[in-house]
């Protein structure tokens, strides 16, 4: 097979990628190593930032998200006995949209599926070759067995932290940050007892009441890394959700319904730098991982291709590697900026176990919920920076 760009991965920066280049006239062959079904039902967050809602509706993406995404002014913070809403389009004119990322790749898919997209999904043994050279290509096992190849003038690696591209590029710079807790998510099939999101830190962990529709809430408990699944029954999680979320403080209730899927998450950050090497380019997760905490990993996904679908369209179609030589650096500012925040936030609200740092969090939290200036700042950051920030 022969294309302009080769793509690895099909989940949202893979198919967006291969969307807004087809809108710049240019073409372009997807691989995964996953089904479909499997890529489509996988949950991720569901929080859309102002400047993700605006591309995915200027590029033809926004019908349903329209209809059914949820627009929300702000966030709730709290710690015992306070509650504060912090109203992002007050503070900085900018809102966010609950619309799972599940919804987000479905549209994809069937916008590319309608545009006649070459997808090749269920690949095993994929490799990327040759990309010091202007012939780069990708090598992989279709699903019937069959060796197959496909040459391209680039490639990107879309492909997650667990793919291969990221470990084409030769030494890298790498920077990584475990923690020393995880979340324990459930989706369950009950109407948010919450108008918009509670971020709640607790001396017994941090919690989070999320949501992805009237009908359906998500939330996340912190719990210690190595949890086993089956130490926290239904009743123990709503339990817990209760005691963290101030169940029955100034008439609030949290309504428990039946937990549909629960699963435990580790919590890492992670930046390989550069984002390119030769003809090989890198988006998404392939290049960064942030903690969940204010749900950024999308939006950075989404902020990296934006950015590199215009430099691939002029290298690949007039030969101008102006834009492409300048992609690893301009992403990379923002994926610091994004990588600050999600760091920031996570540490604010996880406990650690540490009386000094509990002291300073709430000091921090504070000053965050009840100053226009500590506000501001979250509110900018979690809205998100216009893309090309
Ligand atoms: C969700 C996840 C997050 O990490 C977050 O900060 C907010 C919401 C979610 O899954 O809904």
């Amino acid at each position: 097979m022969r294309t302009q760009v080769a793509i690895v991965g099909a989940g949202p920066a893979g198919l967006l990628l291969s969307h807004l280049l087809d809108r710049a006239g240019v073409e372009s062959v997807i691989v995964e190593t996953r089904s479909r079904a499997y890529v489509e039902a996988r949950i991720r967050a569901g929080i859309l930032e102002q400047s993700t809602v605006d591309l995915l509706r200027g590029v033809g993406l926004g019908e349903r998200l329209d209809r059914e995404g949820d627009v929300h002014r702000g966030i709730h913070l709290q710690w015992p006995g306070e509650r504060h809403h912090l109203d992002f389009a007050d503070l900085v004119g900018r809102t966010v949209t609950v619309y799972g990322q599940t919804e987000v790749t479905k549209d994809l898919g069937r916008a590319r599926e309608a545009a006649g997209q070459r997808i090749h999904y269920e690949v095993a043994d994929t490799r990327v070759h040759d990309i010091e050279t202007d012939s780069p290509f990708v090598t992989f096992t279709g699903p019937d067995g069959r060796a197959e190849r496909i040459d391209a003038d680039v490639v990107v690696g879309c492909d997650g932290s667990f793919g291969p591209c990221r470990a084409a590029v030769p030494n890298p710079q790498t920077w990584e940050r475990t923690y020393p807790y995880s979340w324990l998510g459930v989706l369950a099939n009950v109407a948010p007892s919450t108008d918009e999101l509670i971020y709640a830190w607790h001396p017994d962990g941090f919690a989070l009441h999320s949501m992805r529709s009237a009908t359906v809430s998500r939330l996340y408990l912190q719990v210690p890394n190595g949890t086993d699944i089956a130490e926290w029954s239904d009743d123990r999680i709503w339990d817990a959700l209760a005691e963290r979320l101030g169940h029955g403080r100034d008439g609030w209730t949290l309504t428990p319904g039946p937990i549909t899927e629960k699963s435990v998450l580790p919590m890492r950050s992670f930046v390989q730098q550069p984002m390119r090497h030769g003809r090989l380019f890198l988006a998404g997760d392939a290049a960064h991982i942030v903690p969940p905490t204010g749900a950024k990993g999308l939006n950075l996904a989404v902020a990296d291709v934006a950015l590199l679908a215009p430099a691939l369209a002029a290298l690949v179609d007039d030969g101008d590697e102006k834009l492409a030589d300048a992609y690893s650096e301009t992403a990379l500012r923002r994926v610091w900026r994004c990588t600050h925040f999600s760091w920031w936030m996570t540490t604010m609200l996880h406990t650690s176990g540490d009386a000094f740092d509990a002291q300073l969090q709430l000091s921090q939290l504070r000053w965050v919920a009840t100053s226009e200036a500590g506000a501001t700042g979250l509110a900018e950051n979690y809205a998100g920076l216009p893309i090309g920030f």
